[in-house]
């Protein structure tokens, strides 16, 4: 019998998970926690927070994969066994997704988006400076799956694209920063700063009063724009709100903050330069995810090693 796979989720209904799975490869058995039936026949898991102490006492199993790209509910979790492989969710699907929404959110800073709304509210026929794509430069701050795929629809566009990673990458088109001393140049040469972090020791609150600050004002914008698509936790809430209003930053999008659901009072709702989203950048569609965990199922099955293994002592 094919290794059985396992939902194990909160928040989320699991049978639909399940189900996109099972329309895949029907032959497998799939289950959803807490009917977990015989627990030795579970050789997979698909967590998203998955209920406390799900995944123990799991013999057989030989790999848990985040239903997300984002690991770090789960690299967290002391119930998650230590050593069995984690995979993170890579699918193009996914990469598309969130491509569309930094594209979107890019091109509606880099044409005036924020003003134009504001404008139209008070029957306000103003026509804003445009000035053009290769006029802009813009940052993706982690070059991985997702910033990569963003940086060279970017490029195609005319932007002059640049990223930062954690080790030396080599992308054709973008200029590619890393490490501590690779930051201070990279953002040096931003006027539109994408955050595309995993969110990790390393990464909690990174950005700040001192990386804002450390943002190009010379550019074509007249001023730097933030757009933080990866994870509330990289921003530091207190800093990011002094700097859109005290001029230091001219605009911001936020799809993701430190508290979710963003509490109805936050100022980040009210402010005019501020495009608020609900985290709904990326969402991983269930065909996608169950495409992604079959390809690594076959894989290791037919004896290759796992993609994309988190790396727990990095946390991403
Ligand atoms: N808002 C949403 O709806 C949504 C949806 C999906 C994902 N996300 C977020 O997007 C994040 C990125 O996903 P991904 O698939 O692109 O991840 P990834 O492939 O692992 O890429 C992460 C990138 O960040 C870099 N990095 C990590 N730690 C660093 C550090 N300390 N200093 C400098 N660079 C560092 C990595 O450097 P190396 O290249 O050197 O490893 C890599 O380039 C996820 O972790 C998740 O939080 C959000």
């Amino acid at each position: 019998m094919s290794g059985a796979v396992l939902f194990a989720v909160t928040g989320m209904e699991g049978e639909g998970w399940a189900d996109a799975l099972r329309a895949l490869d029907p032959a497998r058995p799939v289950r959803v926690w807490p009917d977990v039936g015989a627990p030795e026949e579970i050789a997979y898991a698909c967590a998203w927070k998955p209920p406390a102490g799900a995944l123990k006492g799991l013999a057989g199993l030989r790999a848990i994969f985040s239903i997300g790209a984002g690991v770090d509910a789960l690299v967290g979790d002391p119930a998650l066994p230590a050593e069995v492989p984690l995979v993170r969710a890579v699918d193009p699907d996914l990469s598309t997704r969130m491509s569309e929404y930094v594209v979107l959110n890019v091109l509606a800073h880099h044409r005036r988006l924020p003003r134009a709304l504001a404008d139209q509210k008070a029957h306000r026929w103003i026509q804003h400076d445009q000035p053009a794509a290769p006029a802009v430069r813009v940052g993706i701050l982690g070059l991985g799956e997702l910033g990569t795929d963003a940086a060279r629809k970017l490029a195609v566009m005319g932007f002059q694209v640049a990223g930062w990673s954690r080790s030396p990458r080599e992308v054709e088109g973008i200029a590619c920063f890393a490490g501590a001393e690779g930051l201070a140049p990279f953002l040096a040469r931003t006027d539109i700063l994408v955050v595309l972090l995993p969110l990790t020791p390393a990464t909690r609150g990174i950005v700040d009063t001192a990386l804002l600050r450390g943002l190009a004002r010379d550019g074509a914008l007249g001023g730097p724009v933030l757009i933080n698509a990866g994870r509330g936790g990289l921003q530091n809430e207190a800093d990011l709100l002094a700097a859109l209003t005290d001029g230091t930053q001219l605009a911001a999008s936020l799809d993701v903050f430190e508290t979710e659901p963003l509490p109805g009072d936050s100022p980040f709702w009210d402010l005019p330069n501020v495009l608020v989203t609900p985290h709904m950048a990326a969402d991983i569609d269930p065909a996608a995810f169950a495409r992604h965990v079959l390809g690594q199922i076959r894989r290791l099955e037919a004896g290759a090693p796992l993609q994309h293994v988190v790396n727990r002592a990095a946390g991403y």
